[in-house]
């Protein structure tokens, strides 16, 4: 019903519906409770990387019944277009402490893994208590990760995906369901 209501009117684009609302809600809450146990004590800082993972964060976030606290980190490559060689620089770094914090760093979707590489990285020189990764996505089909993603709501079909943060060109962020594209 809700998807119903989200679904670009005309829209061609937006193929097959993935994952539903439903489906994501019900794991949202596993990986909550899974999160809380995880962590029985010490600061718990969630960070959120931006943009795509602004949904997921937020609904994440009320499902994981500790204290916490919530910060986010926008990431840009250094060079341009489609590279992957560059380095990554922080647009948006979290204003608080992390030293001595366990964080818990939040991604749409593990692609190459390469975003998360770098973070990882970065984080790490930091201080912090741990270092953890949830990931809502994860395609499976990254080499040599510095970290693999301790939590993850669901396998990924290789598929482009949109919905739920995730976006092409901007657009679908705000579906409340995860589809795929059609190509063209
Ligand atoms: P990675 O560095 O290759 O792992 O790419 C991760 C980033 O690429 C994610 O945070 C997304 O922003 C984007 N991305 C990768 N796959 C998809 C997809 O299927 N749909 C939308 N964005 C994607
Ligand atoms: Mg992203």
């Amino acid at each position: 019903m809700r998807a119903e209501l989200a679904r670009p009117v005309g829209d061609q684009r937006v193929a097959d519906v993935v994952i539903d609302a439903d489906t994501i809600v019900a794991r949202v809450r596993e990986l909550g409770r899974e999160i809380a146990e995880s962590y029985p004590d010490g600061e718990l800082m969630v960070l959120g990387l931006l943009k795509g993972s602004f949904i997921f964060l937020g609904d994440l976030v009320r499902n994981i019944p500790r204290a916490l606290q919530v910060d986010f980190l926008v990431a840009a490559s250094y060079g341009a277009g489609t590279s992957s060689s560059g380095d990554v620089r922080l647009v948006y770094d979290p204003e608080t402490r992390l030293e001595g914090k366990h964080i818990l760093l939040v991604e749409d979707i593990v692609d190459s893994g390469r975003t998360l590489n770098r973070l990882v990285t970065l984080l790490r020189r930091r201080n912090p208590r741990s270092l953890e990764i949830c990931a809502l996505l994860h395609k499976r089909i990254a080499q040599g990760l510095e970290l693999e993603a301790r939590f993850v709501g669901f396998d990924a079909p290789p598929l482009f995906l949109v919905g739920y943060g995730l976006d092409h060109a901007e657009n679908y962020r705000h579906l409340p369901y995860i589809a795929s594209l059609r190509e063209s």
